[in-house]
């Protein structure tokens, strides 16, 4: 995979069709972030720290125009947001962030450096701190930072944007979890390339340390890879052995595909909390069409469950076809999966947002959505944290509400849709 050059006297680097994507999402998805945490117009400070870890040189050429890249990318949002919030507010809101920079190469933070002096940034290590060195030489002095100066909340985003898939160490981002419970991590992981090239060899088993493969999962995957349906079986496998190792409990997987190679390689949202994954799956409605997905958005989407071969399943863009598809896949397959869950005792609806977010494409919303219908039907019942049995006409879901089995089945004797 090639990797970006910078350098303070040259031109920036051309910008790749992926990466352009890429910074896309970040971008679209910051400025959501922003906006769900400053909906509360009594708030007066967000505090935030923005932290990228493989910063690169700060812009890119897009043909004949300069593009912020995604350091100078996280400094404009954070901006237009505090104008954008402030337009319509009495008390003003204080965004209060500080940025992060850390890229090995020097000539890479010299021309960061002189692009932030350019639009008349200043780097005094208050706000802004430019780093040259490993990534993971600085993160702990870097969540210490954090910490000083955010010791409850510890609210902080972290872009690892690395070329290929070794460079991130997966336990670094299980060490940020566990520092940081609401830190939110964004993952660039070259799949594609990792399945392609792997071969038991001992130069190719270090080259996998960082991300904690075993010789045995390696020989899985070289098992798989030729197989019939083996490499929607390896993305799976994959997917699930980032959550283990990274200890998140969500991620939300967006596939890039480099227009040159035709290798996926996947921008992964990993994180601690519900809302931040649905922050983030809500991009992939926004954004629609920019990413290849497969399935058709109930619980067997490729990066979500892909147990199926890939090349039979139908494209998923995000577009209305495919909401149609997925409320009507879900009404078919989440009374069987809700039933399973409910019937020991009643579970909470927070409880099903986390249960079901890795296995589909479905926004809470929809699968809140969902659920109501199935209220309405009699296939189920809600329950108010009171405990007693909510209407049936309810039209909105609250997290402490509880999903039970019908106390009393609308048709006895009649196969449930299940
Ligand atoms: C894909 S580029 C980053 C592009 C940037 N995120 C953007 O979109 O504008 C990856 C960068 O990571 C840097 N890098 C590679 N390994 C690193 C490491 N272990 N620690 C810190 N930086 C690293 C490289 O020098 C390169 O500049």
């Amino acid at each position: 995979m090639a990797s970006f050059q910078w350098h303070p006297d040259e031109q920036p680097p051309q910008i790749e069709s992926h990466s352009k994507a890429k910074l896309e999402v970040l971008r679209a998805y910051l400025r959501r972030y922003f906006e769900r945490l400053t909906m509360d117009p009594r708030r007066e400070e967000l505090k935030l720290d923005l932290v990228d870890g493989f910063a690169g040189g700060g812009t890119f050429q897009d043909h004949h125009k300069v593009l912020s890249g995604s350091p100078l990318l996280m400094l404009e949002e954070a901006r237009a947001a505090e104008d954008r919030i402030n337009r319509g507010r009495r008390k003003p809101l204080k965004m209060n962030c500080k940025f992060y920079f850390i890229d090995k190469e020097k000539s890479h933070t010299d021309h960061l450096r002189k692009v932030l002096t350019e639009r008349d940034y200043e780097i005094d290590d208050k706000i802004i701190s430019v780093q040259t060195g490993l990534f993971k030489d600085k993160v702990k002095n870097v969540i210490q930072s954090i910490r000083r100066r955010q010791p409850r909340a510890g609210r902080a985003i972290f872009l690892l944007d690395q070329t290929g898939f070794s460079q991130v160490e997966l336990e670094l981002v299980h060490y940020i979890f566990n520092e940081l419970a609401t830190a939110e991590v964004m993952l660039t992981f070259a799949a594609d390339a990792l399945i392609n090239h792997l071969a038991e060899t001992p130069k190719m088993i270090k080259m996998v340390k960082p991300i904690d493969l075993s010789e045995s999962d390696i020989h899985e995957i070289i098992r798989n890879r030729n197989s019939h349906g083996g490499r929607a079986l390896i993305q799976r496998t994959l997917c699930d052995h980032i959550l283990n190792v990274t200890q998140a409990s969500y991620y939300t997987p967006f596939f890039l595909r480099p227009r040159q190679s035709r290798r996926a390689l996947w921008f992964i949202h990993l994180s601690k909390h519900p809302t931040a994954r649905d922050v983030m799956i809500q991009q992939h409605w926004d954004i629609q069409n920019r990413f290849e997905h497969y399935g058709t958005g109930g619980f067997d989407m490729l990066g979500w469950d892909a147990l199926k071969e890939s090349e039979t399943l139908p494209l998923f863009h995000f577009g209305k076809l495919d909401e149609e598809e997925m409320q009507r896949q879900l009404l078919d397959s989440l009374p069987e999966k809700l039933f399973r869950l409910a019937e020991e005792e009643p579970v909470n609806v927070d409880a099903i947002h986390h249960h079901f977010a890795n296995q589909t494409a479905a926004r809470f919303a929809d699968l809140d959505k969902t659920i109501l219908q199935l209220v309405q039907e009699g296939e189920f019942d809600i329950l108010g944290p009171d405990g007693k049995a909510r209407s049936k006409s309810v039209r909105i879901l609250r997290s402490k509400d509880r999903v039970r089995l019908p106390s009393n089945p609308l048709l006895p004797g009649l196969p449930r849709r299940w």
